[in-house]
Parts: C-alpha cells; structure tokens; sequence
C-alpha cells in the first residue's frame, strides 16, 4: 500500500504541495476593496487585470493577492479598445465588471465592511 512514491514523499511533504492548497475547488468570496468606484484613463490596445478579489491593494487593478492569499479567484483580464477614462468598479458587486454600474450605491454595500465579504 502507497508504493514506492510514498517512500519517497512523506504524507506531510505531499498536502503542503497538494494543487488543492494553493486552488481551492471552492473560491473564497470577493471582498469591498472601496465603497466608491476609480476614475482611470485606459490606453487604447493595453490589457488590464481588474481585480475580482477585492483583496488587491492597487485598486481597481490585481496585485497578485488572489494568489498569495490562494483565493481560488482569478483577475478579469481586458483588452481597451480606445483611450478613455471609465470608472471601474471597486466593491465587486457590479454586474458589468470591470466598469462601475452604480451598485457601489445600494444599502447592501453600503453597510459592508469594506475588507469583508458582501
Ligand atoms: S464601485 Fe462597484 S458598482 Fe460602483
């Protein structure tokens, strides 16, 4: 029983190393980074990563921390079409990610607390 793999790799080694520790079947949930959206120019053909997380600490954009701190969630990644200013969404509850469609102004984010899920 185990075979010659777990002579090599100790139970220990084997679930600090496991895949599922560092992706979770089941994502953590987003949390309010901000209770107001961000005002950004983007540049017309540059890719952005909008954090889905709440967790990133250069809002409205990911710094990784889905990652590190192993959320399971992934970043939106978008291509600007034309340079413009928008106004991306930083509560994570938008329904028309990564832009603010003014959910940021309901009760329900507004008695959150901002680091913690909705
Ligand atoms: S900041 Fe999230 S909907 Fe406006």
């Amino acid at each position: 029983m185990g075979g010659a793999g777990a002579l090599l790799r100790p139970a220990a080694w084997v679930s600090s190393r496991s895949p599922a520790r560092w992706f979770p079947r089941t994502p953590a949930k987003p949390v309010v980074a901000l209770k107001t959206p961000i005002k950004v120019e983007l540049v017309a053909g540059k890719t952005y990563r909008w954090c889905v997380c709440g967790r990133s600490k250069k809002q409205p954009f990911c710094d990784g921390s889905h990652f590190f701190q192993r959320t399971g969630l992934s970043p939106l990644k978008f291509k600007a079409q034309e340079t413009r200013v928008v106004v991306l969404c930083t509560c994570k509850a938008t329904q028309k990610p990564p832009y603010c469609d003014g959910t940021h102004r309901s009760e329900r984010v507004q008695k959150a607390e901002v680091g913690a899920p909705l």
